[in-house]
């Protein structure tokens, strides 16, 4: 039986607080702009801080928060996929990919500065993110932190993003079916959204069944987002999504919408936030924010 549950004041909420507390963490991690390597830092902090609706950061404060986690460890890993994240759009508006001049309401990192300094900035954040996670600060067992480093290298590198941007790219040059796009998206949103939600349950130590449902609810939301995202890339405004659109088409690339046309990708699309929201049962009203959530990421404009 799918539930339906509107966006609300729980989510509202909820991410605003999200993005004031990540906010606060990045810029405190990411070091100052003083000295020889001011213009790298620069960068980087200009790449991360400013925008960007934090939804990865949400997920891994939501679900640790089911689990009791301490909320200084939760924000690190946070913090840590929001580098990685970052560092993804950096690279993605590069000329070599998508050639996007507009991102988060602002000039892409290649724009404000130059491309070789987008490529460095972006690696240097790659980086970050996993030395954010191997400090003692994140979780007071190493195990822990080493669970945590080598699923968020499996969910960002060549079986996960990357390799999703890849297949992404050699998608502009041939007609993908609907499971090879799924796959595509799997892989370049799908795997670190899974992450972000899997962060939660390896941190607090969930037994099986809620980490099932966790993995269950991040596939099935992870793919409504990208769908979600490629509609707007069709149909939203710059003004309203703060980056470049209709790239896609242009492009010649590979989405359900160049292959199911709008009204099936929406409904599609609202289908599979429903079937997200419908996998939480276990966490009862405990998990409120996060089934608003899977409704806001098909409904939003931005
Ligand atoms: C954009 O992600 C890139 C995709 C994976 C589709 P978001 O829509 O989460 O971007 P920000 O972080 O809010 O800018
Ligand atoms: C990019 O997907 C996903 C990443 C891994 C960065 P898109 O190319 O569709 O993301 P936008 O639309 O530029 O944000
Ligand atoms: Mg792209
Ligand atoms: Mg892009
Ligand atoms: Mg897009």
């Amino acid at each position: 039986m799918l539930t339906s549950i509107k966006t609300g004041r729980l989510l509202h909420d909820a991410m605003a607080e999200t993005s004031r507390l990540i906010n606060l963490a990045i810029d405190d991690m990411l070091p100052d702009e003083e000295g020889d390597d001011g213009k790298l830092i620069r960068s980087m902090r200009y790449g991360c801080l400013g925008g960007g609706k934090r939804l990865r950061p949400l997920l891994v404060l939501q679900t640790s928060a089911l689990f009791g986690v301490a909320q200084s460890c939760a924000l690190r890993v946070a913090a840590a996929i929001e580098f990685i994240h970052c560092y993804s759009l950096i690279h993605d508006d590069l000329p070599a990919m998508d050639d996007s001049d507009l991102r988060r309401g602002r000039p892409t990192v290649h724009k404000e500065f130059d491309e070789a300094t987008a490529i460095l900035a972006g690696d240097a954040l790659l980086t970050m993110g996993f030395e954010v996670l191997a400090e003692p600060a994140t979780h007071e067992d190493p195990n822990i932190r080493c669970q945590l480093v080598a699923a968020l290298a499996s969910a960002a590198g060549a079986a996960g993003m990357v390799g999703g941007q890849m297949l992404d790219l050699m998608g502009e040059n041939k007609t993908l079916d609907s499971a090879g796009i799924a796959r595509l998206q799997r892989l370049k949103t799908g795997e670190l959204i899974s992450f972000s939600c899997e962060a939660g349950a390896i941190l607090g130590k969930a037994p099986p069944p809620q980490r099932h449902a966790l993995k269950a609810y991040a596939h099935d939301l992870g793919l409504a987002f990208q769908m979600a995202d490629d509609i707007l890339d069709a149909t939203g405004s710059e003004d309203d999504t703060g980056k470049s659109v209709g790239q896609d088409a242009a492009a010649g690339k590979s989405t359900f919408v160049s292959i199911l046309g709008l009204d099936q990708a929406r409904e599609q699309a609202a289908m599979l936030a429903r079937q997200a929201a419908d996998h939480l049962e276990i966490f009862g009203g405990r998990a409120d924010t996060l089934r608003e959530l899977a409704q806001y990421v098909v409904e939003r404009r931005g």
